[in-house]
């Protein structure tokens, strides 16, 4: 998958040696992204790309997009910042690196992080650590989502740039109204993206929620219809 949109952050600080999950001394840097005014510091590896193996190729939830800072997780956290989360349970999908996680902790949540690389959740628990903040990590795939169904319903669910194949999409529509009534997600224009918007469109009501950033980037808020309310009704 090309970054169609690689992070907006700031200047990057070499750190050697910092121990992400099973890539114990593998080359990492230092991100560092202003959310709404204050910074979050994340490590990464340096080259995502640089931890494509044979197996990764043949087993797909080895794919390492966890360790790249996509564009949309920035403008997710933005979006989260401005809304009220404290003490409010939230659940990510697909959490890579954290941000959007981090950025709803320091607002007071109940951050819970899940993604199906157990590196991604490792790197997410020492990012949130970094920043000072707790979020809960947990490895879960959503096709063999229980764990993530147990913890429902959450307040909030948050998700960003999980929508690049089509069956994702379709694993996506089905298991989100299973975890909450409230879902942000931000997305960059990927192709496969639209069959989830279609497919979304009767069980949700769905608004753009603006942010300063990318403007390739869209955050949307879902807002689960209600039974007999919505188009998606039956009354
Ligand atoms: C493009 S990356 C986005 C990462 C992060 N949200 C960001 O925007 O920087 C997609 C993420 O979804 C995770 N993912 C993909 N398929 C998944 C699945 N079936 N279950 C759980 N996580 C999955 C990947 O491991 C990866 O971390």
């Amino acid at each position: 998958m090309s970054p169609l949109v690689s992070a907006g952050v700031g200047a990057e600080a070499a750190g050697r040696g910092y121990r992400l999950g099973v890539d114990a001394g593998r080359d990492v840097v230092e991100e560092r992204v202003c959310i709404a005014g204050r910074d979050i510091v994340l490590l990464r590896p340096r080259e995502w790309e640089s931890l494509l193996t044979e197996e990764a190729f043949e087993r797909e939830e080895l794919l390492p997009y966890w360790a790249h800072l996509w564009g949309s997780a920035v403008a997710l956290a933005e979006a989260v910042a401005r809304e009220h989360v404290s003490g409010r349970r939230v659940l990510e999908l697909g959490c890579g690196l954290g941000l959007p996680s981090i950025a709803a902790a320091r607002g007071g949540a109940r951050a819970t992080a899940s993604d199906w690389s157990a590196q991604a959740v490792r790197a997410t628990a020492a990012n949130a650590a970094r920043n000072g903040v707790e979020v809960r990590t947990v490895a879960a795939d959503w096709n063999d989502p229980g764990v993530l169904v147990d913890g429902a319903p959450w307040d909030l669910v948050l998700a960003a740039d999980v929508l690049y194949e089509r069956p994702k999409s379709r694993t996506l529509l089905e298991l989100l109204p299973r975890l909450s009534d409230t879902v942000l997600l931000s997305e960059p224009g990927r192709a496969p993206a639209q069959a989830f918007f279609e497919g979304a469109e009767s069980a949700w009501e769905l608004t753009e929620v603006s942010t300063r950033d990318d403007p390739r980037i869209t955050v949307h808020r879902l807002l689960k219809r209600q039974v007999g309310h919505g188009r998606g009704g039956l009354g």
